[in-house]
């Protein structure tokens, strides 16, 4: 069964797949695991090794991972490096037919990679295998990218019948890739096989909260035979977040990719180009509004919201945190998404009856209790807003509305757990107005059969990925190849998206050729 981001129920045997593959994870999990440098493992001696636990129960030990630091860094960037030339001389097509293997590799692991989103990010079944799927996706459109632009080298006009000139498009050197805990494999993948293939070369940096699925992703790469000195895997915990700065201004380093929160992606991208100008691909949070205007489907909005909402616990970047309802609509409309709530299935992540899992650490349930007390102390109706004891031992949140001012507090700040905030507004412009009043520019959604609003709604809002009518979700669910995923403003610097026809010539620089006989 095909699954996308659009995909509501899995048949029998995908279930039945993803039940087998997470029984048998669960026996092989735990274990202690290196870092690879140069294809050879590290166990970082001197440096300890993390404990990584699974978010849908907290005494269940996902692995103990080996910590990387500065001297590793050092001998991956070098080797890295040293390899450069050699593969940046390599064809383009044998870098794509190379890559392209990995996509091969990520369908047939399909089910052990669901597997280790479930236990590692808590991701339930259908979010879990559309990740997977995501994956193949996203490498197969890269590669069909390179193919269809022939490696990026263009003949240019001649200005002599002597003189012939191209622009070609080439690799920067060793590029760094930091992965986010909400999409481990695909915002790790991706990035990777766009710097792979055009010939870059790439050290990885996985999330804390997704190591293991950074040792998958190393692993399908090295499968499919990319040469160990083209990517290299450091595991660096979180506690070392404040000396962390040497990883990402590493003067070794060409180029980095970053998708994680704002203040890191902001500390990241002025500290990576401090000491000289260097590529960044920031994609960082967002603040995700939805419109309902008086013209709405009220069916297509209830839906779309719940499900951009509270789907993967609102951890998406992409998630709808912020609904603005024109006032005659706004008591249907509050009352449907409520029975959306209502009817959403909360449970682990290993059950495939699950539609929503855990959130993905402690802290995340903290901040929706947190959101929720400021508005009842507010005096305005909360639904929902408590941590959840079952299942037991793990982090659960309860999907939450509350109906609030739109200049709330909980209305401005990215939550990332599932918590919608919902006002009433008088007029379309207003609604316009506060959705684009935030520094953050991700997406955004419309519900409005009226074709002026429509194009009003298009033109005007400020942000990177917009669905208008989407029953399947308001603001989230972007697929590789029919929704570039990258965001305006604050939410991301290059105004490039993932996934899209313009992503892949980021990791390159242009060299204009000019040959005279
Ligand atoms: C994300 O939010 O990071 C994934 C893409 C999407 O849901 O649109």
């Amino acid at each position: 069964m095909k699954v996308t981001y659009e995909t509501f129920t899995p048949d029998d045997a995908l279930a039945r797949e993803f039940t087998r593959a997470v029984g048998q994870l669960a026996g092989e999990l735990g274990g202690e695991h290196p870092f690879y440098v140069n294809g050879c493992a590290r166990d970082g001696d001197r440096l300890g090794v993390e404990l990584e636990t699974a978010p849908h129960d907290e005494r269940f030990v996902v692995g103990h991972f080996a910590q990387a630091g500065p001297a590793d860094l050092d001998d991956a960037i070098e080797s890295a490096h040293a390899f450069f030339a050699e593969w940046d001389d390599t064809p383009w097509s044998e870098r794509v037919e190379l890559v392209a293997r990995v996509a091969k590799l990520v369908a047939a692991r399909r089910f052990e990679l669901a597997a280790i989103l479930a236990y590692e990010a808590g991701k339930p079944l259908l979010e879990a295998i559309g990740e997977v799927d995501e994956c193949v996706e996203l490498v197969d459109y890269y590669c069909a990218q390179m193919r269809a632009n022939e490696g990026f080298s263009i003949p240019m006009g001649a200005p002599s019948e002597r003189e012939r000139a191209y622009s070609v498009l080439r690799p920067y050197g060793v590029w760094a890739v930091i992965g986010p805990f909400n999409f481990p494999l695909a915002l790790t993948l991706g990035p990777i096989a766009a710097a792979l293939i055009t010939g870059n070369t790439v050290v990885l940096k996985p999330s804390p909260h997704g190591y293991l699925s950074g040792h998958a992703v190393y692993r399908l790469f090295m499968d499919a035979g990319i040469p160990a000195a083209a990517l290299h895997l450091l595991t660096i915990p979180e506690q070392r977040l404040g000396e962390r700065d040497w990883f990402y201004t590493h003067a070794g380093l060409a180029g980095l990719t970053f998708t994680g929160s704002y203040e890191t992606g902001m500390r990241m991208y002025r500290g990576f180009t401090a000491a000289r100008p260097r590529p960044v691909i920031c994609e960082m949070g967002g603040k995700n509004p939805a419109i309902v205007t008086t013209y709405a489907d009220l069916d297509k909005a209830a839906a779309g919201i719940a499900r951009s909402a509270f789907g993967y616990a609102g951890q998406r970047c992409s998630a709808c945190s912020r609904a603005f309802v024109l006032r005659e609509r706004y008591d249907e409309l509050l009352a449907r998404v409520l029975r959306a709530r209502d009817s959403v299935v909360v449970g682990s992540p290993l059950d495939p009856a699950s539609e929503i899992g855990p959130v993905i650490e402690r802290a995340a349930v903290d901040r929706l209790l947190a959101a929720a007390a400021e508005c009842r102390a507010l005096g305005t109706p909360v639904y929902g807003g408590i941590q959840l004891r079952e299942p037991a031992h793990g982090h659960y949140a309860e999907p939450t509305v509350a109906e609030v001012a739109p200049d709330a507090r909980v209305m401005r700040d990215e939550l990332f757990t599932p918590f919608l905030g919902i006002s009433a507004v008088e007029s379309f412009d207003h609604a316009l107005e506060l959705a684009n009043g935030l520094s953050y520019g991700l997406t955004a959604g419309l519900y409005s059969e009226n074709p002026a609003e429509i194009e009003r709604f298009v033109q005007r809002i400020e942000a990177g990925v917009i669905y208008v009518n989407r029953a399947a979700g308001a603001t989230s669910g972007a697929w590789p190849g029919v929704q570039p995923f990258g965001g305006w403003k604050a939410s991301g610097n290059t105004g490039r998206g993932g996934g899209g026809l313009h992503y892949l010539q980021q990791y390159m620089r242009e060299q204009s050729r000019t040959f005279v006989r």
